[in-house]
């Protein structure tokens, strides 16, 4: 039997080769099986151990891989090797996802879409993990279990929930911009390749110099934005759950490979201190007037991973991992991002989760990082498991150190002694956002607004409705006439009843 034969013998997952696949052992032709058919045993053991726990959110999403190309220098902002020359190529894995089904959800619900990107970059791998929308609905990491909580499952009734939405969203405001824009028809893509990516959170860039700017990253997608119609939305949940899915898969398999230009926003430290917003406020976006557009790349997706489960399902994106040359920025929400990743990765991959290949960075790791669960890469082999030790040549190269940052401030641990600028005006942006819309688009945000609202039931109805009535009318009052009308709400009872007794 030649090499190539045996190779292809069916085994065991021990290799040991053998017959009996279909048919378990038996006493007799008619009797009973036998405990000793251990094929038997490992094919019925592992397939119970098939399933991982699937994302806490963003269970449901789809993957591939492509190239980052740079096209524009912006070396005078960052030293990152990914943008070091014009022509650069970095490979790179790109997730996108719906936010709130489980894993066999509809790919049209209307909801955000992640756009989870990671760099494998010579300085490490540089995970972008966004969202297909500039803002997002809460600004403090402390909100998010509960935030999550109303977008899931109602505990009693086990169904998703508009009463739980709307409340968490009436009760709180900053959420309004984000809800606007899940509302319009951009809460309904057409496909993943037709929307943009954003890496929504302020970062920092650090330059040669080692000077600081801010920074935020837009990926404008070369597709077009093309959106479904809610009515379509839901009538392709029916058609074909799996849509987006189907959609870049048949793209990139016949070479239509999608594309997205990436851009980022740029403003100084001083700038920061003064700008009418908080810059690390993730509900606001900076104005493209103030902070224009600068011209970075161009990102391809170009190969469809061979098997979904060991690329796409076991992908590790994490905020905290960032490369020289770019940095966190203030903002809580990313704060508390950095911590949140990977610790859900250790429990839903398991403590070894960086070693797997969609996971592993390419280039040289060197830790002290020893054993646990599911260790592939050698342990380390007969190395020393301790720094620093008088035997191996690692070291750490002070090229990689970070410049000291003044945190000379008091502890803050609530809104109330936070009123910097802007800092509680959750409607001039969503306004802005509103009057932007041509006369189709407010008609559709109205609609879907209302067909959202009309779920909201039980004896706080009224209340929930009035309350979320009261922040459409503040950032614009024909948005929240609109959605009043639609909804049949008596405005001048509406009035009454937000007046204080
Ligand atoms: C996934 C937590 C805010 C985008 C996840 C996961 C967790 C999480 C635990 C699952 C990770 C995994 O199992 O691999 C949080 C927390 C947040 C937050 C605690 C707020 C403090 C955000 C924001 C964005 C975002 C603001 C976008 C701007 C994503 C994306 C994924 C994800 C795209 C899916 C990543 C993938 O494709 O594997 N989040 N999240 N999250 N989150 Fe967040």
């Amino acid at each position: 039997m030649s090499d190539k034969e045996k190779s292809l013998r069916l085994t065991t997952a021990s290799g040991t080769p053998y017959y009996e696949h279909e048919d378990s052992q038996t006493a007799g032709p008619r009797g009973p099986i036998l405990l000793q058919d251990y094929i038997l045993h490992e094919k019925l053991a592992h397939f119970n151990r098939e399933r991982i726990p699937e994302r806490v959110v963003h269970a449901k999403g789809s993957g591939a891989y492509g190239t980052f190309t740079v096209t524009h220098d912006i070396t005078k902002y960052t030293r990152a090797k990914v943008f070091s020359e014009i022509g650069k190529e970095t490979r790179v894995f790109l997730r996108f996802s719906t936010v709130g089904g489980e894993k066999g959800s509809a790919d049209s619900e209307r909801d955000p879409r992640g756009f989870a990107l990671k760099f494998y970059t010579e300085d490490g791998n540089w995970d972008l993990v966004g969202n297909n929308t500039p803002v997002f609905f809460i600004k403090d990491p402390k909100k998010f279990p509960d935030f999550i909580h109303t977008q899931k499952r109602d505990p009693y009734t086990n169904t998703k929930s508009a009463t739980m939405m709307w409340d968490f969203w009436s009760l709180n405001p900053e959420s309004l911009h984000q809800v606007l824009i899940l509302m319009s028809d951009r809460g309904t893509p057409i496909s993943y390749r037709h929307m943009h990516g954003f890496g929504s959170h302020t970062f920092a860039f650090i330059n040669a110099e080692n000077e600081r700017h801010y920074v935020k990253f837009h990926f404008k997608t070369l597709q077009g934005i093309q959106n479904f119609s809610d009515a379509e939305a839901t009538r392709m949940k029916g058609i074909d759950p799996d849509q987006a899915q189907r959609d870049l898969v048949e793209a990139i398999d016949r070479g239509d490979f999608p594309r997205w230009a990436l851009k980022v926003q740029i403003m100084t430290e001083e700038k920061a201190a003064s700008y009418k917003w908080n810059p690390f406020d993730v509900t606001k976006v900076w104005s493209q007037k103030d902070f224009p557009l600068i011209d970075v790349g161009v990102l391809e997706l170009n190969e469809n991973p061979d098997n979904y489960f060991a690329h796409v399902e076991q992908a590790a994106f994490a905020p905290a991992h960032i490369v020289d040359g770019i940095s966190f920025s203030p903002d809580r929400m990313l704060q508390g991002r950095i911590l949140s990743y990977p610790d859900a990765q250790r429990y839903r991959i398991g403590a070894n989760y960086e070693q797997i290949p969609v996971n592993r960075c390419p280039f040289a790791v060197n830790n002290y990082q020893r054993d646990g669960a599911m260790r592939i890469d050698g342990n380390g082999g007969s190395k020393p498991n301790y720094f620093p030790n008088s035997f191996d040549n690692i070291y750490n190269d002070e090229v990689y150190r970070q410049k000291a940052e003044n945190l000379g401030q008091n502890v803050v641990a609530g809104w109330y002694d936070r009123n910097g600028a802007g800092e509680n005006d959750h409607y001039t942006q969503p306004g802005d956002l509103f009057r932007l819309m041509t006369l189709e688009e407010k008609q559709n945000t109205i609609n879907n607004i209302m067909g959202a609202m009309k779920g909201i039931t039980g004896p706080k109805k009224d209340d929930i409705i009035n309350r979320q009535l009261c922040h459409f009318f503040r950032a614009d009052i024909g948005l929240g006439m609109g959605i009043a009308q639609g909804l049949g709400v008596d405005i001048v009872q509406h009035a009454n009843a937000l007046q204080p007794n």
